[in-house]
């Protein structure tokens, strides 16, 4: 019985498109005419409402929506995310022409169905790549990606599935890209314009300048040939975070440690002196399985940031928990205004400072503490200015 309901779409097809004897020969070796009957009953269960719902119901779990008709275009799935995408109610749907239900027409306005009778004639032809189909909805239209499949049974054609996906998400993503590369060629063209503009007047009219004006120029040009370094640095970590690679080596380290190195080195490096920091640690940090690498590279922006963009003393509290270490940065500054309390770690922004930095670094900062399962925030210190804050998970080792 259940081979009788399985195969019962296909007999459908098998009866629509006419020639029975075909589909007559499956069931004939036992017994041809119990069988023929069976499944003639089978597929006017399929045809009455009692089965299809149920055919159907077994495709509501796919991701994607799906419409399956047989070889002469009638519906005999129509998927609960299909039903959601088109609006079209998925009982409705069913034992009717797919040109009625879903009238998809191409990019030169022909009819899908029509259009693409030819390829299901074909016996050798197994489908239709993705492609973009308009479905004329009754409020509006709406894109689609659609690809197609032909189930054929010896070269005839048996049944018709589409996948229809929604074009939206994936234009936001070619929309953000071109952004990003917008953006990027736009960052990159004014340290390159400086370096080029200062090496081209210096090659021409070398014996006019002081030493003196030379090395300032040359001080301009090596600032931003750094500058440029610095980005397609800052470029290549948000690639890796954009496409989910970030690469994780967690051992033991201890935040602490890594966080007076990172002072030192700014206090070594003539960034700041050493009477710009306090530092401050509240309580014993458990045993901590972080990324030692990726930490440094968050505390190292966050210091430079309240270095950069703060002002005053810079306020460096560890905090020990139960659960992990709780990190924060104050300065003394302007701060973040609330509003832009999410803004600060999206790509490219910058807000009203004209510093040179990219506006890359916070946004590196939050995907690489939420690498860790932590979690970062900005808010007002007590000393007026900006203040980030994370949280650090203790975490555990790794086995892979
Ligand atoms: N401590 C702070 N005080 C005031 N504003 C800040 C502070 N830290 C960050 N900001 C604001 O947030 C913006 C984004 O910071 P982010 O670190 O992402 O980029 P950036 O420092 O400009 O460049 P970089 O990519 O070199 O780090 C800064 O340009 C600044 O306007
Ligand atoms: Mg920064």
């Amino acid at each position: 019985m259940t081979h009788a309901v399985t195969s019962a779409p296909t007999r459908v097809s098998g009866q629509a498109a006419g020639p029975a004897g075909a589909a007559g020969e499956v069931n004939g070796a036992d017994d041809g005419q119990a069988g023929a009957a069976a499944s003639s009953a089978a597929a006017d269960a399929v045809r009455s409402d009692a089965v299809a719902p149920a055919l159907t119901a077994a495709y509501d779990g796919l991701p994607d929506a799906v419409v399956v008709t047989d070889a002469e275009g009638v519906v005999l799935v129509f998927n609960a995310p299909a039903a959601g995408l088109t609006n079209i109610d998925q009982r409705a749907a069913l034992n009717r022409h797919v040109t009625e239900v879903l009238p998809l027409v191409d990019e030169r306005g022909n009819d899908w169905w029509e259009a693409s009778g030819a390829g299901r004639r074909l016996p050798r032809v197994t489908g239709q790549p993705e492609r973009r189909l308009t479905f004329a909805g009754p409020a509006h239209d709406h894109d689609f990606n659609v690809t197609v499949r032909y189930t054929r049974d010896a070269g005839r054609l048996v049944q018709v599935a589409l996948c229809l996906r929604d074009t939206a998400s994936r234009e936001r993503i070619e929309r953000n890209r071109s952004d990003l590369v917008a953006t990027v060629a736009h960052e990159l063209r004014s340290p390159l314009t400086s370096v080029k503009g200062f090496t081209a007047t210096l090659l021409a009219k070398w014996e006019r300048f002081t030493d003196e004006q030379k090395k300032l120029m040359l001080n301009t040009v090596n600032t931003d040939a750094d500058r440029v370094t610095r980005l397609l640095t800052e470029l290549l970590d948000v690639s890796r975070i954009d496409a989910g690679r970030i690469q994780m080596r967690k051992q033991i380290a201890d935040p602490t440690a890594i966080l007076r190195r990172v002072l030192a080195g700014k206090i070594a490096s003539g960034a700041a002196g050493a009477d710009k920091f306090v530092f401050q640690q509240d309580g014993e940090l458990p045993e901590m399985w972080i990324d030692p690498d990726k930490i440094e590279q968050v505390l190292h922006n966050l210091v430079d940031n309240a270095l950069r963009h703060g002002a005053g003393t810079v306020t460096v509290v560890v905090r020990g928990t139960e659960t992990g270490a709780e990190v924060s940065v104050a300065d003394e500054g302007d701060g973040v205004p609330e509003a832009n309390a999410a803004r600060v770690f999206t790509k490219f922004w910058r807000g009203a400072s004209r510093g040179n930095g990219t506006g890359l670094g916070l946004y590196i900062a939050k995907a690489l503490i939420e690498a860790h399962g932590g979690t970062i925030t900005v808010g007002r210190a007590t000393g007026g200015g900006a203040e980030f804050r994370f949280f650090l998970p203790a975490g555990a080792p790794v086995f892979t």
